[in-house]
């Protein structure tokens, strides 16, 4: 195994999009950051440098970071920021992972520029359980905004509002020919006839579940979220933000140039290509005529209509592990958690400029009705370890306060949720099973639920209130996908099975970021075990200071 070095300068960088230039920030200039490569077994070390003017944090999205927890980065959970003018490095090693994470900002909204990918290829000697494929491409599908976008949420954060919704849908940074200024940008991604290309797809949008396809080809899906499936085709693939996909694509169709494109799922905005379609091309290289520029107009794709729950429903019901698994069927914690919004009554003294949500109230948004705080001055990782009082309490709860029909009109009573700073503190090895019921509040979209630390099989998912006697037959118990987040539809539920072998401070929260902004959010305390094989490693020197 190799240990790979890197320094990533975190700063502000000239951007031109949508014919404007932005300061923006970046990682060494880079939009979106450095694509990094390893392979399972590997050391990453990475040194991060902070020349930006804000608070800075980099987690690196799906690394299961095994006794590694000091390096997981989210801000106040794992360590305090990285301040301005101050660095820290990341130190962990790849275990069990092959095929597309990421790496992305985790501190108020920068990862909308700050977020690259991480390619994890097989163990040395090893290969993939698919024939290699002659190209590999990561394909980051992503949002931009015109605006700086921590002004974009601290605008919405005073007002209790609603943040602006992004200016552009991005493919590996670029928002692409359909829109204005972006054709000679547009991203040409090159396959020969014949051969076949993996493509790395990754939802790194802040706040948009995403359709992709590509016109006229067809995917074999191989992978997500770096664990292997069992291969199946389809023509179009749905990510929630923070998930990554897979796929083969051969070249077998006559030599052109085609269209690929993403398009908004469960969003009022949703309308197949117009304007607000991101694309980038597959280019043949034996293209009849090799077009420099935009010049043989590319093939059309069909998008689905933004509301096309059937599809994605066909599409999640075809994920499988590729063998029969080791699910635990005995559990120790059985945790049943709502996952929705809710609206904050204002107190006379909040002043209105600061109830600009719906009726004079703020948005916010809860797990179990406790919307996370994240601490101010001390991370909770640390707190625990150092014994710091006041930071947090353990007394999540295991269940809603109380059960109503979450997918009903829910009665205003049921959805005021409180503030605080909750934890839930899981034995070392212990058998955790989460039922996530989506609530039908003050929203139409589904809840990408992202686990730090660990990845977990996604034993069954549905529609309606999780029914204990019915919906448990339907548990995949011989060979469900193992991910590290799952798509909660609004109005439905998914049941998800792990085992806490991983000591540390694991966040577990919605991956739009608009919703972590409102507290849709909770921390797993993982105990240490017994001896240093089963406890979390001791802090690293720079860990930066609070
Ligand atoms: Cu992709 Cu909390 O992270």
């Amino acid at each position: 195994a190799k240990v790979y070095y890197h320094d990533f300068v975190v700063q502000a960088t000239k951007v031109k999009r949508l014919c404007t230039t932005h300061n923006t920030i970046t990682v060494n200039g880079q939009f979106p950051g450095p694509t990094l490569e390893v392979n399972d077994g590997d050391t990453l070390v990475v040194n991060v440098v902070n020349k930006a003017r804000y608070n800075v944090t980099i987690h690196w999205h799906g690394v299961r970071q095994v006794r590694s927890g000091w390096a997981d980065g989210p801000e106040f959970v794992t360590q305090c920021p990285i301040r301005p003018g101050g660095s820290y490095t990341y130190r962990f090693t790849i275990q069990g992972q092959v095929g597309t994470l990421w790496w992305h900002a985790h501190s108020s909204w920068l990862r909308a520029t700050v977020y690259g990918a991480l390619v994890i290829r097989p163990k040395e000697g090893t290969s993939y359980p698919f024939p290699k494929p002659k190209r590999e491409t990561p394909i980051l599908l992503g949002e931009w905004w015109d605006a700086n976008p921590i002004d974009v949420v601290r605008e919405a954060t005073r007002t209790g509002g609603a943040p602006n919704v992004s200016d552009a849908y991005t493919i590996n940074g670029q928002p692409g020919d359909l829109y204005n200024c972006s054709s000679k940008d547009t991203v040409i991604v090159p396959i020969d006839s014949g051969e076949t290309h993996l493509l790395r797809v990754i939802n790194a949008a802040l706040n948009q579940e995403l359709f992709f396809t590509v016109a006229n080809h067809r995917f074999t899906v191989v992978g997500a979220d770096a664990s292997y499936l069992k291969p199946f085709t389809t023509s179009v693939i749905m990510l929630g933000p923070g998930q990554t996909t897979d796929v083969l694509i051969s070249g077998d169709q006559p030599p052109a140039r085609y269209y690929m494109a993403a398009e908004p799922y469960q969003s009022a905005q949703g309308a197949p290509f117009d304007n607000t379609t991101t694309t980038a091309i597959l280019e043949y290289k034996s293209a009849p005529c090799p077009a420099k520029g935009i010049s043989s107009k590319p093939v059309m794709p069909t998008l689905p209509a933004f509301n096309d729950t059937a599809t994605v429903t066909a599409f999640i019901q075809s994920f499988r592990s590729p063998n029969k698994v080791d699910v635990p069927t005995d559990i120790d914690e059985n945790l049943f958690i709502t996952v929705g919004l809710g609206l904050f009554n204002c107190p006379k003294n909040f002043g209105s400029s600061r109830c600009q949500g719906p009726n004079g109230t703020r948005f916010t948004a809860s797990m179990n009705n406790v919307s996370f705080v994240l601490p101010s001055n001390v991370s909770i990782l640390q707190a625990y370890k150092q014994g710091v009082p006041g930071v947090f309490t353990t007394d999540f709860p295991a269940n809603p306060p109380v059960q109503f029909d979450y997918t009903g009109n829910v009665s205003r009573s049921l959805w005021q949720p409180v503030p605080g700073t909750k934890v839930y503190k899981l034995k070392y090895g212990s058998r955790v099973q989460i039922v996530l019921q989506g609530t039908n509040i003050q929203t139409a979209e589904n809840h990408p639920i992202h686990i730090h630390g660990y990845d977990f099989y996604i034993l069954a998912t549905g529609f309606g209130n999780f029914n204990p006697q019915k919906d448990t037959a339907k548990f995949n118990l011989v060979d469900p996908p193992m991910r590290n987040t799952v798509g909660v539809s609004v109005n439905g539920w998914a049941v998800i099975r792990f085992v806490a072998d991983n000591p540390g401070a694991w966040l577990m929260h919605c991956h739009l970021d608009v919703h972590i902004t409102w507290g849709l959010a909770v921390v797993f305390l993982v105990e240490n075990g017994v001896g240093e094989l089963q406890s979390l490693q001791p802090p690293p020197a720079d860990l930066p200071p609070c």
